[in-house]
């Protein structure tokens, strides 16, 4: 089964990329849906968000990358992919995902996986690293290096 793993990767960072290698050693193959949640703001653009995706996950066999416009379960149906995995790190995400999974079914069927996020990166969040990062500390430890160098790159120019 084709599962799909959606967000909005503003940047995408190990905790991600962890649920992604989590969700592909469950499923068959993998679709990254990169999108956008309509009542926040982003650091990067769709395409750079897609792209810093697109270049960390290049080296995991069965995992794509696509942009994502409009409903998720549409994008779902348009890929062939009968799951939705998403990660939680504490209560509040786990109370928020629930009641996106539960719009989500009741609009196609499509199940979600919620996975537990890994005690290691349980306190990452791509909010936390933009703040890291563009106040001068080193967000090395939390993001993959394509996207160390992205952010250095923005800081500079900043
Ligand atoms: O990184 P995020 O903020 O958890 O990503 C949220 C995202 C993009 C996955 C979510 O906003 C989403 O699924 N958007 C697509 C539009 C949609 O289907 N909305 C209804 C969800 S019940």
């Amino acid at each position: 089964m084709r599962a799909v793993v959606p967000g909005s990767f503003d940047p995408i960072t190990n905790g991600h990329l962890d649920v992604i290698r989590r969700a592909r050693a469950i499923f068959d193959e993998v679709v990254v849906a990169v999108g956008a949640n309509s009542s926040k703001r982003y650091l990067f653009e769709p395409e750079e968000r897609l792209e810093l995706v697109r270049a960390a996950t290049a080296d995991i066999e069965g995992v794509t990358a696509e942009a994502l416009h409009g409903l998720l379960v549409d994008f779902c149906q348009a890929h062939g992919a009968g799951a939705i995995v998403k990660g939680a790190r504490a209560a509040t995400d786990f109370d928020f995902e629930v009641g996106m999974a539960r719009m989500n079914e009741s609009m196609t069927g499509v199940e979600t996986v919620i996975l537990p996020a890994a005690a290691r990166w349980s306190y990452v969040s791509s909010t936390l690293v933009r703040e890291v990062a563009l106040l001068g500390g080193d967000p090395a430890p939390y993001v993959p290096d394509v996207v160390v160098q992205r952010l250095a790159t923005r800081r500079a120019h900043d």
